[in-house]
């Protein structure tokens, strides 16, 4: 690895502009399901290499890796182990090395995920706090209420079911710790046990991630995407919230946990660092804010560049709904100066053909909303699969089930493996074309007649509807900019945004529905009929036009 030339823009990339992020888009790779280099049935670094053309291809401008480091997989690599390494199962530090150049080669930005509400409970702190060290102050550590301390230090529950506590053994003061039985302190983790929350309070603990953001720019990347960026700092005294099922509120109301005033000041020194490296580097806010208002402080000038805008991805099927979020989202942002950045889907939610419907209404939909966010100013997010139109994996048998919300939240929806199956990149042969030797989770046998090579060069696939919109979108570099739109009028059901010579119609209806010929079809998903002046927008469909 040399560090000069990464530490500097990369000069082959295009749109060297300085503000590339703002309508960019951006694929999503989750690294143990994308591609199997070493047919260990899991994904890994050299794998994401290979198979970077797909995504030159595909015309996207950069790609974002879910974390590769060092990690015992408590949560699909969230519980970080050592930050500064690679996991073996992903690869070697090399690897990575390797992969950001080649994507550069190919014109392609690398965002990578940083992790830092919570290390894993096998980080070299954690394991020093547990024995009674210094370290101890890093991460949130209490005396359970009730006569002998037996109880969780406040009613907060975790993100995937549970206390957010868990008792830890008292220290034996020679660097190992008693038997549980001995009942020391609480520790939180709004996340798994495995997954202890950090202390940010602590100077140590932003010296420490500002040292790690620094080795991965210097080692070339153009970003990163923030975990939990709204749950750093917590509430002084963490008080009870009291009320139970707490994981539904989040994103629908301040909690003591998450959403606090407090983060900004950390996202602010992020940026100041970011700002110090060439080339517009740039962080990702993965932030659950109740309103768009809220959201939009995560991306003021001097903070990060983009948030996740999830109320777009939580909105149904419902054009007057879908319309208040855009417009709400939009204005939110402009209010603040950034884009805003559009998703559908990720590695934490349902499908969106399957959320939108399932079966062929499902598939048309999700389609449909595809051009529907392409046709939105700002930055849009694909998450591997959606290129080809994957559902939910719906059916998984519970032993090969390896997302921790499964375990411990029983009974509760959300689980996550079923986002998460390796996706299909041939017609036939072992999983898929995903590696030599299976995959960590088992693919539907129907998955070979949507793979990549199933779909390529096929009119109409969902992969050629992808490709066309992401060529489209690149001549037109018009469609991504701005921060507004207008609504024209339109039949019940149909929503018709226009831009700057541009019209996108969304006919969210399960009917055909005749309106007269707006201008000249540049793309759509589905296959308007034409008459006398008039087109007919087939159910669930949305068609581009040139104005
Ligand atoms: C959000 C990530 O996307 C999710 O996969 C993870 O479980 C939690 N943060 C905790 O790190």
């Amino acid at each position: 690895m040399t560090q000069e030339l990464s530490t500097t823009a990369p000069e082959h990339l295009p749109r060297q502009r300085g503000d590339w992020w703002r309508d960019a888009v951006i694929y999503q790779v989750y690294v143990r399901s994308f591609a199997d280099s070493d047919g260990d049935g899991i994904g890994d670094l050299r794998g994401i290499r290979e198979r970077l053309p797909h995504l030159a291809g595909l015309g996207v401008d950069a790609v974002w890796i879910t974390p590769f480091y060092a990690s015992p997989q408590a949560d699909g690599g969230y519980d970080v182990a050592d930050y500064r390494a690679v996991d073996p199962l992903f690869g070697k530090l090399s690897d990575a090395d390797d992969l950001v150049r080649e994507a550069h080669r190919l014109g392609l930005r690398v965002i990578v995920d940083i992790v830092p509400n919570h290390t894993s409970d096998q980080h070299p702190w954690f394991l020093a706090a547990l024995a009674g060290g210094p370290e101890r102050a890093y991460y949130h550590f209490r005396p359970g209420k009730g006569a002998n301390g037996e109880l969780p230090p406040n009613d907060w529950e975790s993100v995937f079911g549970g206390p957010a506590w868990t008792r830890a053994a008292v220290p034996d003061g020679d660097g190992g710790t008693s038997q549980p039985e001995a009942g020391g302190e609480w520790y939180l983790h709004l996340f798994a046990p495995e997954q202890p929350d950090l202390n940010w309070e602590h100077p140590a603990v932003s010296e420490e991630f500002a040292s790690v953001l620094r080795f991965w720019l210097d080692l070339g990347v153009d970003g990163f995407r923030i975990d939990v960026a709204h749950g750093m700092v917590k509430a002084d005294g963490m008080p009870d919230i009291g009320l139970r099922e707490q994981a539904k509120m989040i994103g629908a109301q301040v909690l003591p946990f998450f959403d606090q005033d407090g983060v900004h000041e950390i996202h602010r020194s992020w940026r100041r660092l970011l700002d110090g490296y060439e080339g517009e580097r740039i962080g990702v806010a993965e932030a659950w804010a109740p309103t768009a208002e809220r959201l939009a402080l995560y991306v003021r000038p001097d903070e990060m560049h983009q948030a996740f805008n999830f109320q777009f991805l939580r909105c149904p099927w419902d054009p007057d709904r879908m319309r208040e979020v855009i417009d709400a989202s939009l204005a939110a942002t402009a209010s603040v100066g950034a884009p805003t950045t559009w998703v559908l889907s990720n590695h934490d939610v349902v499908r969106h053909p399957t959320r939108y419907g399932d079966g062929p209404a499902g598939l048309r939909r999700a389609r449909a909303a595809a051009l529907l966010m392409l046709a939105l100013p700002g930055s849009a997010y694909i998450y591997q699969g959606e290129e080809l139109g994957l559902p939910e994996v719906t059916d998984l048998p519970d032993e090969v089930r390896q997302d921790p919300s499964f375990f411990r939240a029983e009974g509760q929806d959300g689980f996550r493996d079923g986002c998460r199956v390796p996706i299909p990149w041939t017609r036939s042969g072992s999983s898929h074309g995903f590696g030599s030797a299976g995959s960590w989770l088992p693919q539907p046998d129907s998955w070979g007649e949507l793979s990549v090579e199933a779909q390529t060069g096929v009119p109409g696939s969902t992969l050629e509807l992808y490709r066309a919109a992401l060529a489209v979108r690149r001549e037109h570099p018009g469609l991504g900019a701005g921060d507004a739109v207008t609504w024209l009028d339109a039949p019940e059901g149909v929503l018709a945004l226009a831009r700057d010579g541009f019209l996108c119609t969304t006919n969210t209806t399960g009917t055909e529905v005749e309106l007269p010929v707006p201008g000249t079809v540049l793309l759509s998903s589905g296959a308007p009929g034409f008459g006398d002046g008039t087109v007919r927008l087939p159910a669930d469909s949305s068609t581009w036009w040139a104005i």
